[in-house]
């Protein structure tokens, strides 16, 4: 009877007061990690509007800037106790990485530390300090409306987590989880969790079935039931999440909402990890996605979709460990899927097909004047081969500038590495997902790793400038081994 009424009282105050969404986090354990704007243009590609870095390295909260991509970023566990124990480190830290990229980098989040309790026990005297001295920091810079502070913990804090509802954590941090839970309920924070139903099975001996992590199906009759609440639990995920909010209610804490910062599933394990498969990852991945967006929530608290980074955007090739360690990633150095995501009806995040190419195309309608200053810009200063354009050559028809220039831009956006910024040319640009190709004018081509950034950035012009058609290759044509001659649209090479 005790225990009904504490679970009444218990019942969802949490809400969600924005949309739960899907994030990718970013690991850099890689032997040829991507520059950041190559990262930032493929999370441009597959649509992915929020992320998490384990730091807040300058240059990727720079490329991030101007993208309307959310970012948390992070106190790494090393810069921890400085943070913990002095607030002026806190303040500068905060300044440095904060102050210095916000509003243009919108960040959402710090994540201070990650799993302290369990990786680094002895900062965990001084982890309620970091958490308040950055939140403080924030509130001198009037920035703790937008950016919230919180501290990503390991699912292994909660013991008995099955049934969910007689979950608690693990007693012997109270006195730090208490004023933290305080902490997170006072500033509208969440209560960050990693959950990896794929180490719950894992360890379960058999008991946990592959398809109830895997969020499978189940007949009814295997959904497993929690004795307490009579609520029935048909995948890990949302058995976690629930016994993270049971546990927090044990200690009183009845309205703080859960964020899942990491969740995922190896594609490739070595001989004793058989269930490390792509098959698997790429069935526990879809179906977070689809589960989070579907906006089922938990038995819980139905309706209120858990937010959720997954773990991870690259395969890390330096992290130590068992094969499956290196292997948790979306994608390899390169951009390339390691397997494609099954999203039918998933909507706006990640693209149904991993592989989809994006295109750089002159927008429908764009003044034609501006568009032959930025062919005739792209071909030259640009440095585009334009070579198939010549009269005779596949890319010639259709002979109109909007044609050559859709040619151009995407041929540049490629060379660029579709670096943020490469597909604008003073707006008559636009990245588009359908193929320009046509006849043998064929536009797919593979993005080396090895494109060179330059130095050059397309010049603002406009459109009561009087560049025509190939006065601006006339004039600086010395470098670009293309000319192109008067109105007759007639191109001469120079080999
Ligand atoms: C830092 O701590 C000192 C002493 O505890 C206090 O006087 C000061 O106001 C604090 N500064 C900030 C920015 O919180
Ligand atoms: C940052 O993201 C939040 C959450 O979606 C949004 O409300 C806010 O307007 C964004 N801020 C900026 C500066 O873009
Ligand atoms: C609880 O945490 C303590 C301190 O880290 C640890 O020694 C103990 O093994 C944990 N208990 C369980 C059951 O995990
Ligand atoms: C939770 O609140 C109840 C009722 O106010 C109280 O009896 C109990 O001691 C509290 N538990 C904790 C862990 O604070
Ligand atoms: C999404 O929601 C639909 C209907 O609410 C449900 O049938 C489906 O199983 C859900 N998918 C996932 C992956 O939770
Ligand atoms: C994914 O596929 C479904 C069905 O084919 C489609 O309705 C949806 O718009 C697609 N989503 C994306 C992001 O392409
Ligand atoms: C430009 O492209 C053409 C056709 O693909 C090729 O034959 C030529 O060598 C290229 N020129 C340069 C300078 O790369
Ligand atoms: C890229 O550059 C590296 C070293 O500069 C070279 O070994 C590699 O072959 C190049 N790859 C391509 C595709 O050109
Ligand atoms: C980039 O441009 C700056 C100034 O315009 C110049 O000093 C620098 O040498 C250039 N770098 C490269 C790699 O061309
Ligand atoms: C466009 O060019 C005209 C003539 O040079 C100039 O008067 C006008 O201010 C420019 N407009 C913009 C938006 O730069």
């Amino acid at each position: 009877m005790a225990l009904l009424l504490f679970l009444l009282l218990a019942i969802s105050i949490v809400s969600a007061d924005e949309d739960a969404f899907i994030g990718v986090n970013i690991g850099t354990d890689l032997s040829d990690m991507p520059h950041p704007t190559q990262v930032v243009a493929l999370l441009k590609a597959q649509q992915i509007r929020h992320v998490r870095l384990y730091n807040s390295d300058r240059g990727m909260l720079l490329a991030l800037a101007n993208t309307g991509i959310k970012v948390a970023i992070s106190v790494p566990n090393d810069q921890l106790l400085g943070i913990g124990q002095s607030n002026s480190t806190a303040a500068n830290w905060v300044s440095q990485n904060v102050v210095a990229h916000y509003p243009a980098t919108n960040i959402t989040n710090i994540c201070v530390g990650s799993e302290v309790l369990t990786t680094l026990p002895n900062a965990a005297r001084i982890l309620v300090s970091a958490l308040k001295f950055i939140h403080s920091a924030l509130v001198a810079s009037n920035l703790d409306s937008q950016i919230k502070v919180s501290t990503p913990l390991s699912s292994s804090l909660i013991l008995d987590s099955f049934p969910p509802s007689q979950a608690f954590f693990n007693r012997s941090w109270n006195p730090v989880l208490v004023p933290m839970l305080s902490f997170l309920q006072s500033t509208g924070s969440s209560f960050m969790l990693n959950i990896y139903p794929y180490y719950d099975y894992m360890q379960s001996n058999g008991v946990i079935p592959l398809d109830y992590a895997l969020f499978r199906p189940l007949t009814p009759n295997k959904e497993a039931i929690d004795a307490n609440t009579l609520l029935h639990y048909s995948n890990v995920f949302d058995a976690m999440v629930d016994a993270a909010y049971f546990a927090m209610a044990y200690l009183n804490f009845t309205n703080i909402p859960v964020m899942v910062t990491e969740s995922g599933w190896p594609s490739k394990g070595n001989s004793g990890e058989p269930d490390a498969t792509s098959d698997n990852a790429n069935t526990y991945n879809s179906n977070l996605i689809q589960h989070v967006l579907n906006k089922t929530g938990t038995p819980k608290h139905p309706g209120i979709s858990v937010s959720t980074y997954i773990y991870e955007l690259y395969n890390e090739d330096l992290k130590p460990g068992p094969l499956s360690e290196k292997n948790w990633g979306l994608f390899d150095a390169n951009g390339a899927p390691i397997y494609i995501l099954h999203l039918t009806g998933a909507g706006s995040v990640l693209a149904n097909d991993t592989t989809s190419q994006t295109y750089c195309a002159a927008k429908d309608g764009a003044d034609e004047k501006m568009l032959q200053a930025a062919l005739d810009w792209a071909c030259g200063p640009g440095k585009v081969n334009c070579s198939l354009l010549l009269q005779g050559q596949p890319c010639y028809e259709p002979d109109t500038v909007a044609a050559h220039a859709t040619y151009a831009f995407d041929a540049y956006y490629h060379l660029m590495g579709k670096g943020p910024g490469t597909c604008e040319f003073n707006g008559v640009a636009a990245i588009t997902t359908s193929n320009p190709s046509h006849g043998s004018c064929v536009f797919s081509r593979s993005v080396g790793k090895n494109v060179t950034f330059f130095n050059g950035t397309f010049p603002a012009l406009n459109s009561t400038s009087s560049h025509s058609r190939g006065r601006y290759l006339h004039s600086s044509a010395s470098t670009s081994g293309v000319i192109l001659i008067g109105v007759l649209s007639w191109y001469v090479v120079f080999l």
